[in-house]
């Protein structure tokens, strides 16, 4: 069966250099912004300044008096779109404001500077109505979404809850809230727009072109063939480019108006928080319920989260508590309240992250309750099948990451007792945690091997690289797939010129592009054998593998943190971070530890910095910069120690490999606000943990 079929080439587990790494440092990777155009216009949008009601007047006199000024587009004169389902993109359609921040129309003009300028100098009159722009645990219109992000379902139920609470001889009943999050890539989203003769060319900073490409032609009702995106290169992506967003849509409705000259959109740091997506505030009540011996007897996840009033976004915040531990009964549940906001997105693990930030802070104060050791409690709930599909796993070794992590870190002597150890000024304490994702498989995706002579091969698929090392890895891939060295692969990605390829989402991107590039290789050599003919070629698609019908396939890791405390000011300082993964087998070791670092430092920045905090009164985030929302610096992360166990698994795909793009998050907060806790012995349950709330 070509799902179990291993290559032996080498080229993959080989710790290669980015390929790319030299033009990135050199500064000749182009990235959106920076591809070359000629006699580009920019763009600087107009965003409403009420979080709901209509516009009722717009007076651009002053702006257009301005030299270097060509247009100001709003909802008067800009052209229709074709589908104005999705309201999200709808943008520029009528008079309609229904969140701060919005989109109401947008100045283009020769430079930058006067395109910004101008801007401030439109003035806008409205209709304000009220607005509802906070999350509350007591709003009387929360509803039961018809299905989650991902299309998993709502609320699940097994076995009879209620009972084994009342029944169990130890609970815990308590409540954890995650705020709300912004992506913020070091690259904001970014277009440049062309129309040319009814064809329009974007440079985009995405997650995936051909999803680009797809939207985009639909909501201007255009043939596909004749939209382009390019994105070679992307600085960095965690799911707010996963879909094209209201800027891509604006950045193609410019440059529609001015036929023939490319329209630049690049959109402030500032404007990163708002229309781009973001990660839902959530509120958490997690029951358990235990025996004597600390099995697990019930497990109650209950959710409740924002959406916007124009789309929805379902989070799907308890699925991995579905399956990741045993117990008789369980029960999951998600509520949603629609605001006046932006719609909420993917951001890196959307679900998993915050939801197992809960899970396992629940879990670390459950074996206190039991009196077991954190790690010893989790391996007594480690479950024989996956509790959700009734499947076995294709592998699971969370037990073997604990152990390893255990002794990696040095866990053997640790006195459990909270507050127990002190140096200095620092309390010191330690924490762990356990860590899933799933393996993603998106449908559709298709590759090209082309032999073009001497020995060299072409591998063309439109997958993006958002830095995370794709570039690097498909090559070695490509290299095994094939049965020939790195250096015979011409590479091509990141373009809708080359075969679809699905979203680098879901950490799924290795999975079903290398999948495509496996099926592509062995149809070759079926049809022209190991002595091909100069420009002899073979498209095929990612197949589907029959073993998802056999098997739950997840990756999983274990996190062990410890945590310093300084006894007067509260400041938390971390530092060394553990991570063990089981992963299936590791495509590129440098790249992959990048990852998992990566992962790893956000999920630290989960647990101590970072919170996008909403002024009620007005609709939008407060603190939309860097100065006021922290994303870790080197001087906030310590020594992270990151390896990984040797796990064969021959179910998943071609490569072995399970997505790590996202896992290195999951349950990383956890570990976190455990070690402060143990420091401590103070229970914070809201994320993020600043001194405030240690202090109380
Ligand atoms: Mo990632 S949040 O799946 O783009």
């Amino acid at each position: 069966m070509s799902t179990t079929t291993r290559t032996t080439g080498g080229a993959i587990g080989a710790s290669l250099d980015r390929i790319d790494g030299p033009q990135k440092v050199t500064g000749t990777a182009p990235y959106a912004y920076e591809h070359h155009v000629d006699n580009p216009l920019y763009l600087f949008p107009i965003r409403s300044e009420i979080a709901r009601g209509r516009v009722t007047g717009i007076d651009a006199s002053a702006a257009e008096a301005l030299p270097g000024m060509v247009t100001v587009i709003t909802h008067e004169n800009a052209p229709q779109l074709a589908d104005t389902s999705d309201r999200e993109l709808a943008i520029l359609q009528s008079d309609e404001v229904a969140f701060r921040g919005q989109y109401i129309g947008a100045v283009i003009a020769e430079t930058f500077e006067v395109a910004r300028h101008a801007a401030g100098l439109v003035e806008v009159s409205y209709d304000e109505e009220p607005h509802e722009a906070e999350l509350r645990e007591n709003d009387s219109d929360l509803y039961t979404p018809e299905q989650l992000n991902a299309g998993f379902p709502t609320d699940t139920e097994e076995g009879d809850v209620d009972e084994a609470f009342s029944s169990a001889a130890v609970t815990l009943d308590e409540r954890y809230t995650t705020p709300m999050e912004h992506n913020n890539p070091m690259e904001p989203h970014t277009t440049i727009a062309l129309w040319e003769t009814g064809n329009l060319t974007l440079y985009e900073s995405t997650q995936g072109a051909h999803p680009v490409q797809r939207t985009v032609a639909q909501v201007f009702g255009l043939d596909r063939n004749r939209v382009r995106v390019v994105a070679p290169y992307v600085g960095g992506g965690f799911g707010s480019k996963g879909l094209p967003h209201a800027n891509t849509i604006l950045a193609a409705l410019a440059a529609r108006m001015i036929e023939g000259r490319p329209v630049k959109f690049a959109l402030t740091r500032q404007q990163m928080f708002t229309g781009v997506g973001y990660r839902t505030p959530t509120i958490q009540r997690i029951q358990l319920g235990a025996d004597e011996e600390g099995h697990l007897t019930a497990i109650d996840h209950d959710v409740i989260e924002q959406t916007s009033k124009i789309k929805e976004f379902a989070e799907q915040t308890a699925v991995a508590t579905r399956s990741l531990y045993a117990t008789q009964s369980r029960r999951t549940t998600h509520r949603l309240a629609a605001l006046d906001v932006p719609v909420p997105s993917w951001m890196r693990a959307p679900g998993e992250a915050p939801g197992m930030y809960a899970l396992e802070a629940a879990m670390d104060e459950m074996a206190i309750a039991c009196n077991l050791d954190p790690i010893e409690f989790r391996i007594r709930n480690e479950p024989e099948i996956d509790a959700e599909t009734g499947l076995p796993y294709s592998s699971r070794n969370l037990v073997a990451c604990l152990r390893e992590g255990a002794k990696r870190f040095g866990w053997k002597d640790r006195d459990p007792s909270p507050r127990a150890r002190q140096e200095g000024r620092w309390l010191v304490g330690t924490g762990v945690a356990s860590s899933t994702y799933p393996v993603f498989r998106l449908p559709g995706s298709r590759a090209t091997i082309r032999y073009e002579g001497d020995g060299r091969y072409a591998v063309e698929i439109g997958a993006a690289d958002i830095g995370t090392g794709a570039w690097t890895a498909l090559i070695q891939i490509s290299a095994d797939a094939i049965g020939v060295s790195i250096e015979d692969i011409n590479l091509r990605i990141g373009d809708t010129t080359f075969p679809f390829a699905s979203v680098a989402g879901g950490s799924s991107g290795i999975t079903v592009w290398g999948s495509a590039i496996f099926e592509a290789a062995r149809v070759f050599r079926e049809r022209h054998g190991e002595n091909p003919s100069e420009g002899d070629e073979v498209q095929a698609r990612t197949p589907d593998n029959p073993e998802t019908e056999n098997y739950a396939m997840h990756a999983f890791g274990a996190y062990f943190v410890e945590a310093r405390v300084d006894v007067d000011t509260c400041e938390v300082r971390v530092p060394r971070m553990a991570g063990v993964f089981a992963v299936g087998r590791i495509i590129n070791a440098k790249t992959a530890r990048s990852q998992f670092i990566g992962g790893m430092t956000m999920g630290l920045s989960m647990a101590l910095h970072e919170e996008s905090l909403v002024d009620g009164r007005f609709g939008h985030v407060v603190n939309h910069d860097f100065a006021e929302y922290h994303i870790p610096t080197n001087a906030d992360v310590g020594t992270m120690d990151i390896s990984w166990i040797d796990e064969d698994d021959p179910y998943v795909n071609p490569m072995g490999s399970k997505g790590i793009g996202e896992i290195g998050i999951v349950g990383s907060a956890a570990a976190v606000a455990n070690a402060v806790h143990h420091a401590t012995g103070v229970r914070v349950r809201d994320l993020p943990i600043t001194p405030d709330k240690l202090l109380r």
